[in-house]
């Protein structure tokens, strides 16, 4: 059976050029190297200049992503930005994005599912691409964590990091089974009733502020590694394939404790797990096209390889993907 995919064409990635080291946030938070490698596996973060807004990260994962792709802005038609930081409350990071790189009219909004916001936006874009509305698709994951952060809470401000990455989707027939390039099988979750362990206390309609991030980190911990064992499964079973078929695990990269974890829990291989918590920490939405970009540019993740992608965070949401680059 004749079918359309979308499928990854291209991807670029941008980190903000300033390094923030664990013994860099120790100078004013009481926290340590030791403490931190020790519970997240973090050692640095990027962190995007005051003037240097989210759109900015966005354009040049994107230009990269096109460039990878072999195409000009003239070839997109629809951009998606997940994000939780955007530059302003309204218009979408999106709009922006189209403006700075010069596209045409076409589509374009942003997605807001927090960590999980990469895994739902490529979902939205799947089904656009799928159904002949889009022709080159911009998915972008891009965060400035940083700008949310209560610098005083040693809790929540060694955690995050800034960074964007983008994919180009384009439409590409398959057969209707596992060997098809492109999107295989999604799952996607959201649990309203946990907002209280992952939000931030400020916005337009209640405080009329940005706010900062507030997290019950290990109650977050303990229902991650059970939500994102659940996903997975699902989107392997939506894809028609095994655990055993992946040649790839990309997760969220919020805590090596937390992919080590949901890795355990399924038996997967350690050496096919992508992990770029060290140095990029927790960058939300940006966090998995930062790590498949990273894992393809050093030659692990190749043409042709099953990728497996996860991600939780704030919602609570999560969600996995089974792709085939
Ligand atoms: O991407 C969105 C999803 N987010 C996540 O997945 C994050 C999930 N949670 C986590 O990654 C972990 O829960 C944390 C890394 C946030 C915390 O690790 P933990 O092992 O769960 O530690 P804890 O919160 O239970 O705290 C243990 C101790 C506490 O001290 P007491 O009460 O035992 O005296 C904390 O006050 O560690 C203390 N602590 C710190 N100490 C030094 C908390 N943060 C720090 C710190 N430096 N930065």
């Amino acid at each position: 059976m004749s079918v359309t995919r979308s499928a990854v064409t291209g991807i670029g990635s941008y980190l903000p050029e300033q390094i923030v080291t664990n013994a860099d946030l120790a100078k004013f938070v009481d926290t340590s190297d030791e403490w931190i490698q020790e519970r997240t596996g973090i050692k640095q973060r990027h962190k995007a200049r005051d003037d240097q807004p989210t759109s900015d990260l966005a354009v040049e994962a994107a230009k990269k992503a096109l460039a990878d792709a072999g195409k000009t802005v003239t070839d997109v038609d629809l951009i998606i930005v997940a994000t939780t930081t955007p530059d302003m409350t309204f218009p979408a990071v999106a709009s922006i994005v189209q403006a700075k790189l010069g596209a045409g009219v076409g589509i374009a909004f942003d997605v807001q599912a927090v960590c999980s916001g990469f895994v739902y936006a490529l979902s939205v874009a799947d089904g656009f691409v799928a159904r002949g509305l889009s022709k080159c698709a911009l998915v972008i994951g891009a965060e400035e964590m940083t700008k949310l952060m209560d610098w005083t809470d040693r809790t929540t401000c060694v955690l995050f990091g800034d960074g964007a990455g983008a994919v180009v989707l384009e439409p590409r027939e398959g057969q209707g089974t596992s060997d098809d390039q492109g999107m295989l099988g999604f799952a996607l979750r959201a649990d309203g009733s946990k907002t209280d362990l992952l939000y931030v206390d400020g916005g337009p309609s209640t405080t009329g502020t940005v706010g900062h991030l507030r997290m019950a980190g290990n109650q977050v911990f303990r229902h991650a590694v059970v939500n994102i064992a659940e996903g997975i499964t699902a989107a392997c079973a939506a894809a028609n394939i095994e655990i055993a078929d992946v040649d790839w695990f990309v997760p969220h990269q919020a805590n090596q404790r937390i992919i080590k974890g949901v890795g355990d829990r399924l038996g997967l291989d350690e050496n096919k797990v992508i992990s770029t918590v060290a140095t990029h920490a927790n960058t939300s939405a940006a966090s998995i096209p930062l790590a498949l970009d990273a894992a393809i540019q050093d030659g692990r993740i190749k043409k042709g390889d099953m990728i497996l992608l996860e991600a939780m965070g704030g919602g609570l949401t999560w969600g996995a993907c089974a792709l085939r680059l």
